[in-house]
């Protein structure tokens, strides 16, 4: 395995696998306190209920609320990661943000910048961090569906980021990770076909992998790596898809049946790829739901939220849209257009060609949101002149705006609100204002660019409890708070 490693060397290293492959055959849990604050531009919070994460971690998701099962059909529940009990061990807050970081990497190795700076581009490719084992570009919220005939459950990570759907496979030729259900086996499914490398399908993988695409006797083989050294390489499939706890199935679902897997996909089983390629999940089942498909994340690991295919999958009573734009920038991501921040009720003056320069996708697997510099400082400073009453604590990783409220029973928080397009509004909750490590640690939960080309991202922890509609056919995204807990 060691000499193995050594041959994994970015970005060559998946098409090196594919080789050797055929040579051997916040998240903060804050319970927000209903607040009648006099205040409308400030959040009032109790300190106590400022839970650090561990303490509302259990195995067990609390029931569904009622009468979910019935109006959600094509629903499927969504638990956060870390909440399975597949993990062996948890990581620290720490080493969550710096995972981040390398996600936000490889997003931005993803999308070609506006300003085009190939020496600066050039750089970010060859400083990606390798690490083994981590979880790079694997989101953090898990669904459970069904694959084959008999349906085998299998629990995979979403990820609204990328395209390709994969799962673990036995035999396991190479290596499979420790995952919470047994592997699935092709040679146990009626419906399961692979995929031959004369196929046109098996040449266009390639725009759903970025890698090309090898054979193997007459299979295709995939092989996708996610910015450090987590990748899958296996046969291109083909299975039925079984969703939700109607049942519903979708014959011939494409996907990749891993031999060679790394990465500690959090005891998963592998990847749902909902991105916008015509691979990924929410093309492949367009005939039945439309391109249309929605999420809740959850903000404690005690609860659930769901993913749900075409309409009709959201409890949010209030919706507000903006518009969802493609790119060539970066043809798998859902672009927003992200136009200004308001703190405490005052938009901040922020010029609108800092967010046109850059452009924003909206990810699911992303934790933190990156702002471009200028946004950031612009928000950091309001925020923090409001705060500023508060004692202030060392930075968290890539978070380096933090409180200690030990001293304080409550704390009076700004509202900060998303602006975009269309007069739609983010209007954060606490868990989208606050990642608390402990109550010694409370960091605005925010982070900024270091380069003004970058690409913004609205990431997981601003969206956590809200309904967030992709209607893709439409070209609009919704935002509806209250969607889950
Ligand atoms: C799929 O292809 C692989 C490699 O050629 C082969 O070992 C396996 O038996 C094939 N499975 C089916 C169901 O054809």
């Amino acid at each position: 395995m060691g000499s193995f490693r050594d041959l994994i060397r970015w970005p060559l290293s998946v098409s090196l696998l594919v080789l050797l492959f055929l040579s051997t055959q916040c998240f903060c849990l804050i319970n927000q306190h209903a607040s009648n604050h006099k205040q409308l531009h400030a959040l009032q919070v109790e300190v106590s209920t400022l839970l650090p994460p561990h303490a509302q971690y259990s195995c067990k998701p609390s029931p569904s609320p009622k009468g979910m099962k019935s109006k959600r059909g094509n629903s499927l529940e969504v638990r956060h990661r870390h909440g399975a009990c597949g993990e062996s061990r948890r990581p620290s807050h720490e080493e969550i943000l710096e995972q981040d970081k390398a996600r936000v990497e490889s997003i931005k190795g993803r999308v070609k910048p506006k300003l085009v700076d190939t020496d600066r581009i050039r750089q970010k490719a060859v400083g990606l961090p390798a690490k083994p084992g981590s979880t790079v570009g694997s989101g953090n919220y898990i669904v459970t569906l069904g694959l084959g005939t008999p349906k085998k459950d299998l629990s995979l990570i979403f990820d609204t980021g990328s395209d390709f759907t994969w799962t673990q496979c036995a035999p396991c030729t190479k290596s499979c990770y420790k995952q919470k259900e047994p592997v699935f086996d092709p040679s146990a499914s009626s419906t399961y076909s692979n995929v031959t490398c004369t196929s046109p399908l098996c040449s266009e993988v390639r725009a759903a992998t970025s890698t090309d695409p090898g054979c193997s006797g007459s299979t295709c083989v995939y092989g996708i790596q996610y910015g450090d050294s987590s990748f899958s390489v296996g046969f291109f499939a083909k299975d039925t898809l079984s969703l939700g706890s109607d049942v519903d199935t979708v014959p011939n679902f494409l996907f990749g049946c891993g031999e060679n897997n790394q990465g500690l996909f959090g005891g998963s089983a592998g990847l749902l790829g909902l991105g916008r390629n015509k691979f990924s999940a929410v093309s492949q089942t367009a005939s039945k739901y439309g391109t249309y498909f929605s999420y809740c994340l959850p903000s404690k690991t005690t609860s659930t939220g769901h993913l749900t295919f075409g309409k009709g999958g959201t409890f949010a009573k209030e919706m507000k849209y903006t518009s969802l734009l493609s790119s060539s920038q970066g043809p798998s991501f859902y672009f927003v257009e992200l136009q200004g921040i308001s703190v405490g009720g005052n938009k901040l003056t922020i010029s609108p060609t800092v967010f046109t320069t850059a452009g924003t996708v909206i990810d699911s697997g992303t934790v933190i949101t990156r702002l471009p510099p200028d946004a950031y400082s612009a928000l950091q400073g309001a925020f923090s002149k409001l705060m500023s009453n508060y004692p202030e604590a060392p930075a968290l990783s890539i978070l380096d705006t933090c409180y200690d409220f030990s001293s304080h029973a409550t704390v009076t928080v700004p509202k900060i609100s998303l602006l975009f397009s269309g007069g739609a509004e983010l209007d954060l909750q606490l868990p989208g204002i606050f990642y608390v490590k402990d109550i010694t640690q409370v960091c605005l939960a925010f982070a900024g660019n270091d380069d003004a080309g970058d690409v913004a991202i609205l990431g997981n922890v601003q969206q956590l409890t809200f309904d967030v509609v992709y209607d893709v056919a439409a070209g609009k995204l919704g935002f509806g708070p209250g969607g889950c807990a």
